[in-house]
């Protein structure tokens, strides 16, 4: 039987737009073929009302992929729609050549948010996470003076040539010029990779290739080392205990500074910690972050020690909508609600119910090869044979329609497109979790069949 979505008080607007037709024809004549939609038939959304989106015909669906990882507290919150609204309709845009409180209060709210005495207290704010991780690596060149970066493969960073350079998958890589300086080690995979799950020396043994890494491939000084604690569009691949601890180490004998790439790990998706690196105990000489540090809002901020961000200052360096008063109204609130709520509580706990929901999926169907992650920042990797971990592409794709034509929506990610995201708005409830799982068992039946 079909799972049926939990009931929500909500009624979305009637749709008195352009038909779906219509716009799959305006895209395919105006837009940029690389702009790629999920699903054989797209799904066109509308209306959004917290963990939960509107297509044109009013159907409801469960979002488990949060715009991509990106609306954090819900969408719409009417906490943070009063707050765009009040601000939208006072100023909307100066730069930052004027002073405005709106971008003042976000930065000390991001420096508050940090952990105590790490020192991580200023902030400059991007639009986007690709920006963001550009600027930390030039802040992390002109502080060190070195110009190599050590990366992990299988890592995604975004898609600015400085950020693509640091990406290592080869499916988001074209071939034009980047990555100068940039080095991939070893990605700490305990599925795929050469050490395992039972191995309790992972974190040690993938360490020790950055160790090498920089022995063999750079001039033995380092500008930095950049890396999420679980890597997103890599497929959930979460880094092994200790190996943080080792890297940061090695990159800091190597002269450089560590980079926490927290765009999707980041405000209390993991459940444990408001930050991916407090999983590992570490502290990073920057941290990066966007999407859900504004619930939708066009957001990414770099957040460094003073002197690190200092020689940034010796030439003139300026961003035309980095801080601009609305999208710093919806980072205010947005933390404010995030706050409210919870997140980082939530995250833990209906994540582990539905961590468990998903790890029971995997006692029954073969596809199933690994369960992992953290909080709401789950993966779910398919195999075609346990024993060979062939990845089982094709049936992901197959899932992932199954899903949605039973009302939910979830990602997809990892080199060979194997892996199941799901990574929802952190206020979905343990009633959701069951449905997806629901959905999940029923989709997963389905693809096996063929
Ligand atoms: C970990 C990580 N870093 C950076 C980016 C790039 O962010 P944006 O798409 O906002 O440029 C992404 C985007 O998916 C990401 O997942």
């Amino acid at each position: 039987m079909t799972p049926t979505l939990p009931p929500f008080d909500h009624q979305p607007a009637p749709y008195t737009g352009p038909s779906k037709a219509d716009v799959r024809g305006m895209r395919s004549a105006h837009l940029a073929s690389a702009i790629l939609t999920y699903y054989r038939d797209p799904v066109m959304i509308v209306e959004g009302k917290m963990q939960y989106l509107y297509d044109e015909t009013g159907r409801r669906y469960l979002d488990g992929f949060a715009g991509i990882v990106t609306v954090s507290v819900g969408h719409c919150h009417p906490k943070v729609i009063e707050r765009v609204h009040e601000q939208n309709s006072l100023l909307q845009h100066t730069t930052t050549i004027y002073l405005h409180p709106n971008i003042a209060r976000f930065a000390e709210m991001i420096a508050d948010a940090m952990p105590a005495g790490s020192g991580l207290d200023t902030c400059y704010f991007t639009n986007s996470g690709s920006e963001a991780n550009d600027l930390a690596c030039m802040m992390a060149k002109l502080h060190t003076g070195a110009n190599d970066i050590i990366a992990l493969r299988n890592a995604y960073h975004g898609m600015s040539p400085t950020a693509m350079g640091l990406t290592a998958l080869h499916t988001w890589k074209f071939p034009v010029l980047q990555g100068v300086g940039v080095h991939h080690a070893l990605n700490p995979d305990r599925f795929r990779g050469p050490y395992g799950y039972d191995d309790p020396d992972a974190g040690a043994k993938y360490a020790a290739d950055v160790r090498d890494l920089i022995r063999s491939s750079t001039p033995g000084k380092v500008a930095a080392f950049i890396a999420e604690s679980i890597q997103g569009v890599g497929g959930a691949v979460e880094l092994p205990p200790g190996y943080l601890k080792d890297v940061y180490a090695a990159v800091h004998d190597a002269g450089g500074v560590c980079i926490a790439d927290e765009v999707q790990t980041g405000f209390g998706r993991t459940g444990e910690h408001f930050w991916g690196f407090e999983n590992h105990g570490v502290t990073p000489d920057i941290v990066t972050m966007a999407k859900g540090i504004g619930n939708g809002a066009p957001i990414g901020c770099v957040i460094t020690r003073k002197e690190i961000a200092e020689p940034l200052a010796q030439r003139l360096h300026f961003n035309t909508f980095g801080g601009n008063p609305v999208s710093m109204a919806q980072g205010i609130a947005t933390l404010e609600v995030m706050r409210e709520m919870d997140v980082q509580k939530r995250s833990k706990e209906i994540g582990g119910f539905l961590k468990a929901g998903l790890e029971s999926l995997k006692n029954k169907h073969d596809l199933v090869g690994d369960v992992r992650g953290m909080g709401l920042m789950l993966g779910v990797e398919l195999v075609k044979d346990r024993s060979t971990k062939e990845p089982a592409s094709a049936e992901t794709s197959d899932v992932m329609e199954h899903c949605k034509d039973m009302g939910l929506l979830i990602g997809k990610g990892g080199l060979y497109g194997n892996v199941l995201r799901i990574k929802p708005p952190m206020c979905l409830t343990k009633d959701d979790c069951t449905f997806m799982c629901g959905v999940l068992d029923e989709a997963l039946a389905r693809a096996a069949k063929g």
